[in-house]
């Protein structure tokens, strides 16, 4: 994943070439079916706890700043990948980030829709190690809240939502292609929770990673196909109508035996009182 942070990284910024070609792509119905390896586009009604994460100082206005995802957990509390919020991302410190923003109720990121909020504060789990990438989410907390209605519960230990087999939705703005052709409108992807052993297997440990079952989660298609990729960081896997995951990492996207890699939000929901003093599941955070 530390290769993934570079890619989520630089890539954005050298999209700048690209995303003047996705449009046109985006516009295709025939690449419709052929996006994020095997997603489709939705609209941000059917998954409106989705956000982009955006800094356009950082990354630039060619998508509105866009660099990775994040999922609303509270009017107020958004959950993201805590290796989006890296140094080697942000350039500094989260909080010394100006401009970081989630854009909430957007489809297309240069419509103008919806709202773009500030963040008042970011903190990374401290836990997360960026080795093995276990305990990979960050809590965002907003200058103003969100609609009830753009909410997802998360799902709690031992929630039959994490059970292998169970159909999930992944969404985000990331590359369609794993090729870099990222995303201008939302994407959607539909896999499946996989059983650990399937990562365990395919990830015992090397320069992206190591599956840790406690704290990861195992989704995507066995055959390969329907995945998550660079870019889609931060943002929700959604089971039963319950949060079960957030976008984490992966080897390449898609591929046959590489399954993409999800932060576990059960061990989130755990981690959230300790760090977040209880707090981040209320509507005032203090
Ligand atoms: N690390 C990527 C990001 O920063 C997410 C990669 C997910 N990869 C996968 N094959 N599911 O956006």
């Amino acid at each position: 994943m530390r290769r993934s942070v570079a890619r989520a990284l630089v890539r954005p910024l050298a999209l700048a070439a690209a995303a003047a070609v996705i449009p046109l792509v985006g516009a295709a119905p025939a690449a419709a079916d052929s996006v994020v390896v095997g997603g489709f586009p939705i609209d941000v009604s059917q998954a409106p706890w989705t956000v982009a994460l955006s800094s356009r100082d950082r990354f630039g206005g060619t998508r509105a700043g866009q660099f990775c995802g994040g999922v609303a957990v509270a009017p107020t509390t958004v959950l993201t990948a805590a290796h989006c919020l890296g140094e080697d991302v942000l350039g500094g410190p989260p909080n010394a980030a100006r401009d970081l923003k989630v854009i909430a109720g957007r489809t297309d990121l240069l419509s103008g829709k919806g709202d773009e909020i500030a963040v008042r504060d970011a903190r990374v789990n401290p836990g997360y190690d960026a080795t093995t990438n276990a305990g990979d989410f960050a809590v965002l907390t907003l200058t103003k809240p969100l609609p009830r209605s753009a909410v997802v519960p998360m799902a709690g230990a031992g929630d039959p939502a994490y059970t292998p087999g169970t159909e999930a939705l992944v969404s985000g703005w990331g590359d369609m292609s794993g090729g870099g052709a990222y995303a201008r409108r939302l994407h959607a992807a539909r896999v499946h929770v996989l059983p650990d052993d399937t990562c365990a297997r395919a990830y015992p440990g090397g320069p992206e990673g190591a599956y840790r079952a406690g704290s990861m989660l195992c989704g995507g298609e066995a055959k390969g196909g329907p995945d998550a990729c660079q870019g889609d960081s931060g943002g929700p896997l959604v089971a039963s109508g319950r949060l079960i995951g957030l976008v984490s990492w992966g080897s390449g996207c898609g591929r046959p035996g590489n399954p993409g890699v999800y932060t576990r939000v059960s061990a989130v929901a755990r981690a959230l009182d300790v760090f977040s003093g209880g707090r981040a599941g209320s509507d005032e955070p203090s």
